[in-house]
C-alpha cells in the first residue's frame, strides 16, 4: 500500500546548526541572484552583495564583461569595496595593494623589495557568474553546471514571454522582512493550494485558479495559468506581445523567481536567508529603462497590499507552528492529476531540500 508523502520535519526550519549546514551544502552550491546588469552600466562600476554569508562583488571590466569576486584582499584579508561605486583600479584601503578590474594584482607599496615575490601568482578569488536575461547570478561552487543545465528551456521561454527584456531596468525593489525560515516562504510561494481562500485579489483579479498548475522542469518549478476574464482584470493587459493573456512563473531553485504577469509584466522574487528563523524577500518590478510607469507602479502597490501582506501572515504563523511541540509533519495533498489543489511542487522542493542538505 502506498503511503502519503510527509512534509519535511520541523527541525529543517528551526535548527541553527542545520541552517549552517544548509548554508554550506545548499546556498553555497546553487545559482543565486547577485545584481541586475544595469546596475553595472560602465567599466569599473561595481555592486557588492552577500551570498551564503560571503561578501562578494560584481564589477564590469574595460572589456565590458561582468566578473564576480570574493570581496577580500589577497594580502591580509581586508575588504576591498563596499556598497556600490566606480573604480578605475581596485585599491585596498588597508595597505593600498592595487588590483586590475580583472582581479590580477597590479602592484603594492614596496612589494618589489621582497625577494621572490611573484606578483603574477596573486589574483582576487573569482566566483562563477552568469548573465541570465540581464540578471547576474553567481554560484560559489566552481564546478557547478551552467544555469541552462539546471533550468532547461527557461532562458528561451522567458525571452519569449518577455521579448523586451533587454530594455528593462529595475523600477523598484520592495524589501519584505519575514519572521520565518526561507524554506517556509519558498514553499508558500510554490503552491496555490492556499490561494483561493487567502488571495482573493490574485485569484479573482489576476489569474484563473482552476487553470493553475506548477510542474518541475529540471530544477525550475514552472507555474502556468490563464489570466482572468478580461473584464475582471484589475489592469489593462494589452501589450502587443504574444502570451499577453497568460501568467507564467519560473522559480529557479532555490531562491529566485521570474514571474510574468498578464500583459508581459516582468517581476521577480528573491530570497536572502538571514538565519534559521528570518528571511528577507525582495520583490522586483521592471520598466523600460527603469522609467516611471504608472501601470507597473500600481501593480506593485496592489501586490504589496494584497498577496504580499496576506502571505506574511501565513508564513509567520507556520514558523510559529513549526516550533510547536505539538506538530507532527502532515501528509502532503498530492493529486495525481496535478492542478491548483495539489501540493506536488512541495514534494519536489522538499526532496531537493533533503538532497542538498543531507546529500540523500
Ligand atoms: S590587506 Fe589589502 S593591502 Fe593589505
Ligand atoms: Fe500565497
Amino acid at each position: 500500500m502506498t503511503r502519503p508523502v510527509r512534509a519535511l520535519e520541523a527541525r529543517y526550519y528551526t535548527d541553527p546548526d542545520l541552517f549552517r549546514k544548509e548554508t554550506d551544502n545548499l546556498s553555497a552550491q546553487t545559482w543565486q541572484f547577485g545584481c541586475h546588469a544595469s546596475e553595472l552600466p560602465g567599466p569599473g562600476t561595481y555592486v557588492t552583495f552577500e551570498i551564503a554569508g560571503e561578501s562578494l562583488f560584481a564589477i564590469r571590466g574595460h572589456d565590458g564583461a561582468i566578473r564576480t569576486f570574493h570581496n577580500v584582499c589577497q594580502h591580509r584579508a581586508h575588504q576591498l569595496v563596499s556598497g556600490t561605486g566606480t573604480a578605475r583600479l581596485l585599491v585596498c584601503p588597508y595597505h593600498a595593494w592595487v588590483y586590475e578590474l580583472t582581479g590580477e594584482l597590479r602592484g603594492g607599496p614596496n612589494i618589489n623589495s621582497v625577494p621572490g615575490f611573484d606578483k603574477s601568482s596573486i589574483c582576487l578569488t573569482k566566483v562563477r557568474c552568469e548573465e541570465f536575461l540581464g540578471f547576474v547570478f553567481v554560484n560559489l561552487d566552481p564546478g557547478a553546471a551552467p544555469m541552462d543545465e539546471w533550468f532547461p528551456a527557461a532562458r528561451a521561454e522567458l525571452s519569449e514571454w518577455v521579448p523586451n527584456w533587454g530594455e528593462l531596468k529595475p523600477l523598484e525593489w520592495v524589501r519584505i522582512e519575514e519572521e520565518c525560515n526561507w524554506k517556509v516562504s519558498v514553499e508558500n510561494y510554490s503552491e496555490c493550494y492556499h490561494c483561493q481562500i487567502n488571495h482573493p485579489t490574485f485569484a479573482s483579479g489576476v489569474v484563473k485558479p482552476e487553470t493553475y498548475d506548477i510542474q518541475p522542469q529540471g530544477k525550475c518549478l514552472r507555474h502556468t495559468t490563464e489570466c482572468q476574464d478580461l473584464e475582471q482584470m484589475t489592469y489593462d493587459i494589452r501589450s502587443g506581445f504574444e502570451h499577453f493573456d497568460e501568467y507564467s512563473s519560473w522559480f529557479l531553485w532555490p531562491m529566485f523567481s521570474f514571474q510574468v504577469y498578464p500583459g508581459n509584466v516582468l517581476n521577480t522574487y528573491h530570497w536572502r536567508p538571514r538565519d534559521a528563523g528570518h528571511v528577507t524577500v525582495w520583490r522586483g518590478w521592471y520598466s523600460t529603462d527603469g522609467c516611471e510607469d504608472p501601470k507597473i507602479r500600481q501593480l506593485a502597490i496592489q501586490d504589496r497590499e494584497t498577496t504580499v501582506a496576506e502571505d506574511i501572515r501565513l508564513v509567520e504563523s507556520v514558523q510559529r507552528g513549526l516550533a510547536s511541540r505539538g506538530y507532527r509533519p502532515g501528509p502532503l495533498v498530492i493529486d495525481p492529476c496535478g492542478g491548483v489543489k495539489s501540493e506536488h511542487p512541495i514534494m519536489h522542493l522538499q526532496q531537493w531540500m533533503r538532497e542538498a542538505i543531507d546529500g540523500n
